[in-house]
């Protein structure tokens, strides 16, 4: 996204020893600066800054990289991040790229496109007996229409497309926000909607950024919705957001449907929003976080939205919200309930909302027979794993205590089986943490070895050796004498490998032209060869580094990477209090 050139930029006023001197205290060693290593410990320097290629390396745990790599790993930035830490640093502002600033422009197109089009919706629901008995069918009042905005699509392919052009939009501006579709025989812009009653998506700032569109009979589908736009993404808004924002201190109502929401608003709980459409994102969930403590999923009472409040459960807590849900019964779902029982009883519903424990465990408790010592023995089974992926100690204790009553077992023997089963979750979690950041850090963008990151130290010996045989090409003619014990099959990258196998290839009697590389090498993996031999420059290619070279790459080929696992360990703790 960002432009060579102002990465460039970026690189070249942003020095790298400066910039690493921020954070190692760096002493000169000729043109070069060394010091401790920042990413493993240390008590001699092995950690080396060059000054003219603008690169670090570290001998002693194998990082590298240049004053980009460097912050990012340091700071724990994604790359764009990185560069635009560095150029805030150096005072360059990174220009908005052309597509970036014709999504602004779309955009802005599409909210304007949007707002002309749901007023012409909705004055024309206004004038259609059709949509406003269907309306009345369904208890939405004229107060209702008026606050939710909703409309009527004409049942034309070019009522809403003419009024629109009249207005100064284009077919393809029509298209490309999602209000009219493009016609295969001859390609002009039809209605999207037709025939629907449709409710405008509002967000926070009152921009109508979508649309959805209910049929007024049984056909299919049911409703359409719009698709993402510039202006529009339906993993990241929520339904009546814009009005439950404000009443949602202490709890916000998660429910399937749109009517779902405009009824329980209706009926004066405007602390209700639902997805669009979709199952719930981590971003929505993120979202509702960032205004409540609490949510209380309101989902169908059938079989699927059972399914999705499960799933639900997962996504909020991984979110940090509180989670609950309601049991509801007599009704498909809220706004079947308040028409059938009144809004009282739906408040009563909703104070009875139970937690996931409480709602996971008697669907445990309806699944087996826990009179029958095999159902009973799969009923703690499963309670066991369901109270172990609580990360409070405080409430797993609460659950074992609930379950063995329930079960009729003793606390101490489930508490022994759960504390196990936490223990096992913990390594498992930290480990797929571990290799997760792992990647992350040292792979990030390494596309010429994408290897490098799964053995750090294995690549790290790799590229010395190499580096050693590029500077001093005597070791490579030693090796093809068999003088170290050194074969293709002992590096752990393929591209290590590649590269070790061009070397020897090319080594004609005894005569040894890097450039001959270039010939099997593209020009990136080029520059990470020269690189590797330009790490050597200023290090003793002794006979003794080489063996240990050697040696480190054969031993860490077999092992498990530590230093960045103790580094990352130390900087983001996992919580071992609770195991
Ligand atoms: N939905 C959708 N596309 C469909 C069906 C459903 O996008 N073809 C979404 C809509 O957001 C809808 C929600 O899923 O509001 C729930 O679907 P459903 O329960 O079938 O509809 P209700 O909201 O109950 O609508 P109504 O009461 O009008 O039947
Ligand atoms: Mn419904």
């Amino acid at each position: 996204m960002i432009p060579d050139a102002i990465v460039e930029e970026i690189k070249y006023r942003n020095s790298i020893e400066d910039v690493i001197g921020e954070y190692v205290s760096l002493k000169r060693a000729g043109s070069n600066f060394v010091g401790l290593c920042p990413f493993h410990s240390e008590k001699t320097p092995s950690f080396t800054v060059f000054t003219d290629t603008k690169s670090y390396y570290c001998f002693g745990c194998g990082s590298g990289g240049d004053v980009i790599t460097f912050i990012m790993k340091t700071a724990n930035l994604e790359y764009p991040e990185a560069l635009e830490y560095l150029a805030r640093r150096a005072g360059i502002e990174i220009p908005k790229t052309e597509t970036q600033k014709q999504q602004g422009i779309r955009r802005d197109k599409i909210l304007d496109m949007n707002r002309v089009a749901a007023r012409f919706f909705h004055d024309n629901l206004k004038n259609s007996e059709t949509a406003l008995s269907y309306c009345k069918k369904r208890g939405l009042s004229g107060s209702v229409i008026k606050h939710f905005g909703i409309g009527y699509a004409p049942d034309s392919f070019n009522a809403l497309g003419d009024f629109m052009r009249k207005k100064g939009f284009t077919d393809e501006e029509l298209i490309s926000g999602f209000l009219c579709g493009k016609s295969k025989k001859t390609g002009r812009a039809f209605d999207y909607f037709r025939g629907r009653l449709i409710f405008p998506i509002i967000d926070s700032s009152g921009d109508v950024i979508a649309f959805g569109g209910r049929v007024l009979d049984d056909s299919l589908p049911k409703y359409l919705n719009t698709s993402d736009t510039p202006a529009f993404k339906k993993s990241r808004s929520l339904y009546a957001f814009n009005f439950a924002k404000a009443a949602c201190r202490e709890a916000l109502i998660l429910c399937e449907g749109y009517m779902d929401v405009v009824s329980l608003h209706a009926a004066g709980i405007t602390n209700a929003v639902a997805t669009l459409g979709t199952a719930l994102t981590e971003e929505q969930a993120r979202l509702m976080k960032r205004s409540t403590d609490r949510v209380i999923i309101s989902y169908d009472s059938d079989e699927a939205g059972q399914r999705a409040a499960n799933r639900a459960f997962g996504i909020l807590r991984e979110a940090g919200v509180e989670t609950r849900v309601l049991h509801m019964e007599g009704a498909k779902d809220p706004d079947e309930f308040i028409k059938k029982f009144g809004v009282e009883q739906f408040r009563n519903i909703l104070s009875g909302s139970i937690t996931e424990f409480d709602y996971k465990f008697a669907n445990i408790l309806g699944k087996y027979d826990i009179s029958t010592t095999e159902g009973k023995v799969k009923a703690v089974n499963d309670a066991c794993k369901l109270i172990s992926s609580f990360l409070s100690a405080v409430e797993r204790d609460i659950y074992i205590a609930k379950a063995s009553n329930a079960l009729s077992i003793s606390k101490e023997s489930l508490k022994r089986d759960v504390d196990r089963s936490v223990r096992k979750n913990y390594y498992k979690k930290k480990k797929e943490f571990t290799e997760d950041i792992k990647r992350k850090s040292e792979g990030y963008g390494d596309r010429v070895n994408p290897d490098y990151a799964k053995n750090v130290k294995a690549s790290a010996a790799e590229e010395a050796i190499l580096g050693m045989m590029l500077d001093s090409p005597e070791y490579i003619r030693r090796i093809k004498k068999g003088e170290f014990s050194l074969t293709p099959n002992d590096f752990h990258s393929e591209f290590g490998k590649a590269v070790f196998e061009a070397i020897i290839k090319a080594c004609d009697d005894g005569k040894f032209d890097i450039s001959v590389l270039n010939e099997s090498f593209d020009s990136v993996q080029m520059s990470r060869i020269i690189k590797m031999q330009i790490a050597r420059r200023g290090l003793t290619n002794s006979n003794k580094a080489f063996e240990d070279s050697i040696k480190t790459l054969k031993n860490s080929k077999s092992k498990e990477e530590m230093s960045l696992t103790e580094l990352l360990n130390k900087k983001r703790k996992i919580n071992k209090e609770d195991i």
